[in-house]
């Protein structure tokens, strides 16, 4: 356990120079990613394809042979692991600037095409446009990673009409972020290019590296445990233009 929060901490939550050096840590982490976050309890991927699952259901709608999902910050591929649980039997493409992770997802035998390329601001990507009947950003929204404007950039790459699935943590360290990709998230709503369908904060969301990085509830309740779970939200939206 103290070897896996060590990576994660030093890999996934540390702050970086730049995206180009992130890649770099993911593709030195790739072999150890999924050991290590399950030690996390990581929630993340299985979360947003529930929830994906309750939107769809809720609009009694059904995913069929034809539906084409894109997994964006795709890392190992667990998102796509777990649509394939639900019996998924669409095409699943896969979306990630590290090799390294992309290595691993590959072995999997999931995804169709693969997408080595960065998620940044204005950023042009070589995927197809106006494409996708789901986008799927799991656990890659956060500070050094996916900057909240890339959100307007990948709607170009969803049909109209189709769901944007993505989450972020809720942990101290990542509150300025949240505010930020929040603002963000309203900005699109205002202008029109989307309405939102379902966001949910859930409370289990993974475990803490810390027991500083969890918000106390306002009875300030005593942490006990040793690493004690943070919280974190998700958000479905449809794409209106
Ligand atoms: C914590 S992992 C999550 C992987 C996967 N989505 C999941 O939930 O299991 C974050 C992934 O996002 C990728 N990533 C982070 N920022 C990125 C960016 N700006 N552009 C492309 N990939 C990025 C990393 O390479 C890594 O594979």
């Amino acid at each position: 356990m103290e070897e896996s929060l060590c990576r994660i901490k030093n890999l996934a939550h540390a702050s970086v120079a730049s995206l180009e050096m992130k890649m770099q840590q993911y593709d030195r982490w790739s072999e150890n990613f999924e050991s290590d976050v399950s030690n996390l309890d990581y929630r993340a991927p299985k979360i947003c394809v529930d929830h994906l699952y309750r939107v769809i259901e809720s609009k009694g709608l059904q995913f069929t042979e034809e539906t084409e999902i894109i997994d964006l910050a795709a890392g190992t591929g667990l998102v796509g692991k777990f649509l394939r649980d639900k019996q998924f039997i669409g095409t699943i493409d896969a979306q990630d600037g590290s090799s390294g992770m992309l290595d691993v997802a590959k072995t999997k035998n999931i995804y169709s095409n693969f997408y080595e390329c960065i998620l940044k601001p204005d950023a042009i990507l070589p995927l197809p446009v106006n494409h996708y009947d789901v986008a799927i950003l799991s656990g890659a929204l956060s500070d050094s990673q996916v900057h909240p404007t890339c959100l307007k950039d990948i709607l170009r790459h969803i049909e109209v009409g189709g769901i944007f699935v993505f989450s972020t943590r809720s942990n101290r360290n990542n509150l300025d972020f949240k505010k930020k990709l929040e603002i963000e998230i309203e900005k699109l709503e205002h202008d029109g290019c989307w309405e939102k369908l379902l966001v949910n904060d859930v409370k289990e969301f993974e475990r803490a590296t810390s027991p500083e990085e969890v918000i106390q509830a306002a009875d300030k309740q005593q942490i006990t445990e040793e690493y004690p779970f943070i919280s974190g939200s998700v958000y479905c939206y449809r794409k209106l233009n």
